[in-house]
């Protein structure tokens, strides 16, 4: 299946019919090799009610075809026609407000809607139809972008009717619900199934385990909904890959099940949106940020995406379906992009894990929403610095192919989990904390270490770890327990950090001495739990005697048959363990009861890396970034000087050259060095 390697997202639709032959012979020479089509072209394919129109999206296919381009279809279902919203008006969302949403834009649907499952069905048993045997045609994309511009949660009567549907399946009984909910508080207990509603509109708060479950069922809709479409498609389609571009940190689906049912992992990257609008949710406020290329994006976040994606099929390789080539339109700034950038960042998604690049898009278009998003092209269809980057990359395609199926080596995993997600930020105790700036801390840490991560579910099989990291374990339960107490016994290590099994999984807090399920493993005690203000720091020990503050949030641990790794030595904790280790079975399990600050989490790190016997694939400065993947170690310089490295390997190759280094390297500005363990 690794075939396609760099591509394009391509909108016929948007262009004369006469351009597209030199569209896809300019494709072809920039050596591109994979398009990706139809994505919102529903009203082009079906005009009127079941009229449809394949003529253009024929000869568009046939045009690429002929110059050896492979295709991407899209099923058109982000953008109903308007001939269908006039019909069934009812397929428009509602909002938490209660008001409906217009059409226009895109992702103007609910989930739960039963004409628009049926009009999905429709129109996508004519696409498979249609295109099922075609030969240029490898794979599917489901809608687009999932769940994007907040489209997750509706709150329409159908929703209504289906989250109570739902709540009876997971519960039986209203006794389980309100019991499940503890909806004793404040009188919120439920007689009747019809009463219950969504949390929106509330005066104040809602019912955090409430809130959770909507959350759930709103993720399960959209799953579901996807579903009707991988049903059709794997019937009439059964040899096509199906995938659906997910978006990095967007957390408003469970994407572990989102992706269960697909063969592929697809994301979109757009490195200085996602620096501009992602970076604030991922850095602590006021944390310094790393200083880097002002056209490059922030490697940090956009690396975390990467292994969040990659992690969501365990590791294989993805796609990148969407790679920014130039400028975007929708973040603050959106900076111009200067020529060597779009390189460095295809070799960053193939560094981490991708298989085949796909730029968004081929043309800047002339009108509409996206007028100022660049293209490969211009919007007078000269080539862009895009497409210069795509010519400069063709020599490099063959180093590219011998990348491409090989695996990440990753020693180290953080775990995640969308539930843990959606119950610590619904209710951080501290605003400063979020579930993505928990686990973002100890990945930053990681990779300043050199040390490859992975970032994968709390239920992945994690016997091939040497080293474990579960931030932000939140809902916790004996099964999980159990699991993570084989992992340790087997010789793994093991870090919970704070705030480890202290709710169930319906969101309500355990009646067990903290950390819940997981006291035993940890041989420690959660005695105090401190949320502090900024500026409030309290002093700690670590295990090198060094003095540190931790800031933020900050537990006191009475140990049992742990160790302290770190202590209080002043506050109101002073005395109290604030990280412990536990030795059990052939590993060890450690509990991190402080907040990550940079200079907590440096230690800690410093510390269990070698314990866990992990070591750097490189050190590196700031900027640069290390991956290993297969025999493939790449240094990625996301800075404007020229930075040195120290590869911890005896003799490499240089993959491009063939040249032999000794653990000495210099990387240029904005540039990558590939070498051959
Ligand atoms: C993506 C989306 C594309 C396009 C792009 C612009 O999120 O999938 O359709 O809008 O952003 O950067
Ligand atoms: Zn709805």
């Amino acid at each position: 299946m690794t075939r396609p390697l760099l591509g394009v997202d391509y909108y016929p639709e948007h262009w004369p019919q006469d351009r597209w032959p030199t569209d896809a012979r300019m494709m072809r020479e920039a050596g591109l090799s994979v398009v990706r089509l139809a994505e919102f072209a529903w009203t082009k394919v079906e005009p009127r009610d079941s009229q449809y129109d394949w003529g253009w999206l024929d000869g568009a296919i046939e045009t690429l075809a002929a110059e050896g381009l492979q295709v991407v279809l899209c099923t058109p279902t982000p953008s109903p026609p308007a001939w269908l919203i006039q019909k069934h008006p009812d397929i428009l969302p509602v909002d938490a407000q209660r008001r409906r949403r217009n059409f226009g834009s895109r992702r103007y649907y609910c989930s739960n809607n039963k004409s628009y499952h049926d009009y999905t069905r429709r129109i996508v048993t004519a696409m498979a139809h249609h295109y099922d045997n075609h030969p240029a045609v490898i794979g599917w994309q489901l809608d687009n972008e999932f769940g994007c511009h907040d489209t997750a949660r509706c709150y329409c009567e159908n929703c209504v009717a289906a989250f109570r549907v739902w709540l009876k399946d997971k519960y039986g009984t209203l006794d389980a619900l309100n019991a499940a909910w503890g909806a004793v508080f404040w009188s919120q207990a439920y007689s009747d199934w019809t009463q219950v509603t969504p949390p929106n509109l509330t005066v104040t708060e809602a019912n955090p385990s409430q809130v959770l479950d909507w959350y759930r069922f709103s993720s399960d809709s959209v799953i579901a909904y996807a579903q009707i479409q991988i049903d059709v498609l794997r019937q009439l389609c059964p040899d096509r890959f199906l995938t659906t571009n997910f978006m990095g940190t967007f957390s408003d689906l469970d994407h572990y099940k989102l992706a269960a049912p697909l063969d592929l992992i697809t994301w979109d990257s757009y490195p200085t949106g996602y620096a501009e609008r992602t970076g604030p949710a991922l850095y602590m406020p006021g944390q310094p940020r790393p200083k880097l290329a002002y056209d490059a994006g922030d490697p940090y976040v956009t690396g975390f995406c990467h292994d969040v994606m990659r992690g969501l099929k365990h590791g294989l390789p993805f796609w990148v379906m969407e790679q920014q080539a130039g400028p975007i339109n929708w973040a603050d700034v959106n900076p111009g992009v200067r020529p060597g950038t779009v390189r460095l960042w295809t070799w960053h998604d193939l560094a981490a894990g991708a298989d085949t690049v796909v730029y968004f898009r081929w043309r800047a278009c002339l009108y509409a929403q996206e007028q100022y998003h660049s293209g490969l092209l211009r919007h007078d269809a000269m080539p862009d610095l895009g497409y210069r980057e795509m010519l400069r990359m063709k020599d490099e395609q063959s180093l590219m192919r011998s990348i491409q199926g090989s695996r990440v080596q990753a020693e180290v995993a953080l775990l995640a989990d969308y539930s843990d997600l959606w119950a610590l930020d619904l209710q951080p105790h501290n605003r400063t904390i979020t579930y993505w700036r928990y686990l973002f801390a100890y990945h930053r840490a990681l990779v300043r270490a050199g040390v490859p991560t992975d970032v994968v579910s709390k239920n992945a099989d994690l016997a091939h770890y040497k080293l474990v990291i579960a931030p932000g374990l939140l809902l916790g339960d004996d099964a999980l327990a159990a699991r993570l107490t084989e992992y340790v016994n087997a010789g793994g290590t093991l870090v919970l950090g704070a705030r480890s099994g202290f709710k169930t999984p319906t969101n309500l807090v355990t009646d067990q001495p903290l950390p819940g399920p997981f006291r035993i493993l940890v041989g420690a005690t959660v005695e105090a739990w401190h949320s502090l203000p900024p500026g409030v720091a309290y002093p700690v020990a670590d295990h090198k005697q060094q003095m540190l503050e931790v800031a933020t949030w900050a537990e006191g641990l009475s140990t049992q048959s742990a160790q302290p790794l770190m202590f209080y030595t002043g506050g109101p904790l002073e005395g109290l363990a604030a990280v412990t280790v536990n030795a059990v079975g052939q590993g060890q399990a450690v509990y991190a009861g402080v907040w990550p600050n940079e200079v907590a989490v440096n230690s800690l790190i410093g510390w269990v890396l070698p314990q866990a016997g992990v070591e750097p694939v490189a050190m590196v400065p700031e900027g640069v970034l290390v991956t290993r993947r297969g025999d493939h170690i790449f240094l990625l310089n996301f800075t404007d000087v020229a930075a040195a490295a120290w590869v911890n390997a005896a003799s490499v190759a240089d993959a491009f050259t063939g040249r032999a280094v000794e653990h000495e390297v210099t990387i240029s500005p904005r540039d990558v060095r590939v070498f051959r363990a």
